[in-house]
């Protein structure tokens, strides 16, 4: 079926709540997507922070052949060998002491969220510590506890009433914080490195100072890690750059290599709460996806793996950097390792589509950031290609700019 069809099959039976651009992706090599026209597109955006080892990455399909020689699902009523050494791989890595595997970051969200309900009721004993402290900026995903606790409205407000008892905060204000969380919280959620809030890095006294606040009320700490974790911000966990730990993390996005999978960590305090038949899902951590998720761990832990991402991360940082200089529509550079926002001057949606027009492709972060999130195997050239052709998309926006302006001073 050619790409014109499958686009107006798209626009008549799928629902409309993504706006997908005119092409159709037929295949993916390394950094690369390629559409139905033999088009070549550079991918800085990762399938959203999954694609960490790029496409076609032969660990990646080598697991999928060896996986395919065992059941594809099992349910979670009998063992399953490779879900059990995934999550002692999960746990060697981190603070963790027990896994719960889910499908998505939401779901992963939503489990969190449930066990520090349980756990407040079931260890500490206290019914009425149930709410949750989240802060400006977050995302935590669309399901009705997880978009609770999402700060922007727009994703919250059409679907209210969502899960009660969530306070927003400012993120990185330490003091707001320390009021914000009391006796009542159950928990508090936070992404280390904010991703769809707009690449926000947290400050380095403001992990401690929650982690401080949390242990003074009971409250526990959750760190979302669904973007930033696994190896995007140089470090395997963003949060071990930081020397705070977590009571629960929640990681999904690139853990499978692009099959959906989430994971609640959790140490054994929280676990103590949770009892046959607290939580379930029927497809999570079923073998076939275990298996190559312990494919993709394997590499992005191998030894120097980490180190390069870090290495190209500065090379990447110090480009975007010089490109800033150079651009009237870019104010501010953040991020880390191959996680980079942009602060844009005009709507970050129209650089993302001149980008397009480049055969790159970015997202964006809110209305004025956009945002950059490579494989972390990026090569340097492919950070040189990549740099050239967002120089070019930011030369073509501000052309459009001034051709707007030119009009707009014509009419008036
Ligand atoms: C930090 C964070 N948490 C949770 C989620 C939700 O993940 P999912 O889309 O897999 O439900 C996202 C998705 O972007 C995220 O960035």
């Amino acid at each position: 079926m050619n790409a014109k069809k499958i686009i107006t099959l798209e626009k008549q039976y799928v629902l409309q709540t993504y706006a997908r651009p005119e092409f159709v992706i037929t295949r993916g090599e390394g950094v690369w997507l390629i559409d139905s026209e033999e088009r070549r597109y550079l991918d800085a955006g990762s399938g959203i922070a999954v694609n960490a080892l790029g496409h076609g990455h032969p660990a990646v399909m080598e697991a999928i052949q060896q996986a395919m020689a065992g059941p594809i699902h099992l349910s979670n009523l009998y063992h399953n060998p490779p879900m059990a050494q995934l999550a002692r791989d999960l746990c060697e890595s981190c603070f963790a002491e027990r896994v719960f595997f889910s499908n998505s970051g939401a779901e992963a969200v939503e489990g969190a969220i449930k066990f520090a309900r349980k756990y407040a009721r079931a260890v500490l004993g206290q019914e009425d510590k149930t709410g949750i402290v989240a802060f400006s900026g977050s995302f935590h995903g669309r399901t009705m506890g997880s978009v609770a606790a999402t700060a922007t409205e727009k994703y919250r407000a059409p679907f209210e009433p969502v899960m009660p008892g969530v306070i927003f905060t400012p993120f990185n204000d330490i003091e707001a914080a320390r009021r914000a969380i009391n006796e009542k919280t159950c928990a508090v959620i936070v992404e280390p490195i904010q991703g769809e809030g707009g690449v926000h890095l947290a400050q380095p006294e403001f992990p401690s100072a929650l982690r401080q606040r949390c242990d003074e009320t009971g409250a526990l700490l959750i760190f979302d890690e669904v973007q930033c974790g696994l190896g995007r911000s140089g470090a395997l966990w963003a949060h071990q750059a930081m020397g705070v730990e977590p009571d629960i993390m929640t990681i999904a996005k690139p853990i499978a290599g692009g099959f959906p999978m989430g994971a609640i960590l959790l140490t054994q305090a929280v676990a103590n709460a949770i009892t046959p038949g607290d939580h379930g899902s029927t497809f999570a951590g079923g073998p076939f996806v275990s298996h190559v998720a312990r494919a993709v761990f394997a590499e992005i832990n191998s030894p120097g793996f980490l180190a390069g991402v870090v290495e190209r991360g500065k090379l990447l940082e110090e480009g975007l950097q010089e490109l800033t200089q150079n651009s009237s529509l870019i104010t501010e550079v953040r991020g880390k390792g191959m996680m980079w926002g942009l602060v844009t001057t005009i709507p970050a949606a129209d650089v993302v589509k001149a980008a397009l027009a480049h055969n790159l492709l970015i997202l964006s972060a809110g209305s004025n950031v956009i945002r950059l999130l490579p494989p972390l195997l990026i090569s340097k050239r492919e950070i040189e290609l990549l740099l050239e052709k967002l120089q070019a998309a930011l030369i073509s926006s501000l052309s459009v700019e001034l051709k707007k302006s030119t009009y707009s001073h014509t009419k008036s």
